[in-house]
């Protein structure tokens, strides 16, 4: 059975990944609001994504016997200055994630539970590819700076990401 101190933690990395589900879903209306409806799919497809996070870590700790106890999700942001002011929140949040996440596996290596350490190695895996994939979109709109046929076809192109729950989770 799953330690307390490991459950707790675990338990709050849940509230986590729910409140970057929320925030990406407040960045996917302003982008609506924006005008940039491919910009606005691409983060709900990332809210999917961490909304999933959150899940597969809630079923870990069920499957472990460790306590579920969901809280209070924070109100997110609503307002950015701008489209490459909230990719660059993404960045900075994920960022954030991927230092959680170390902290989540440093207290399993405290605790000496393997098989916490075995599961969160996924989402170690994880944050690398989120970071890279989120960088790839700053760098490319830093090049786009204020073109607005860039933004245009960059829009066009960011609504072609979907999320598909992978198999196997
Ligand atoms: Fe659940 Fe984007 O990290």
């Amino acid at each position: 059975m799953i330690t307390p101190k490991m459950s707790d933690a675990i338990n709050a990395q849940i509230n986590a990944e729910m409140f970057s589900s929320y925030l990406y879903l407040s960045m996917s209306a302003w982008f609506s609001r924006t005008g940039l409806p491919g910009f606005s799919s691409w983060m709900r497809a990332q809210a999917k994504e961490e909304d999933f996070h959150a899940q597969k870590m809630f079923d870990y700790l069920l499957e472990r016997g460790g306590k579920v106890e969901l809280e209070a999700i924070d109100k997110p942001e609503i307002n950015w200055e701008s489209p490459l002011k909230v990719i660059e929140a993404v960045a900075d949040h994920e960022a954030k994630v991927t230092s959680l996440i170390n902290e989540l596996v440093n207290c399993a290596l405290d605790e000496r539970d393997h098989a916490s350490n075995i599961f969160l190695q996924w989402f170690v895996s994880e944050q690398v590819e989120e970071e890279a994939s989120v960088g790839e979109v700053l760098d490319r709109m830093r090049l786009v700076g204020n073109d607005s046929a860039g933004m245009f076809a960059m829009d066009m192109e960011m609504s072609k990401r979907v999320f598909i729950e992978p198999v196997g989770k």
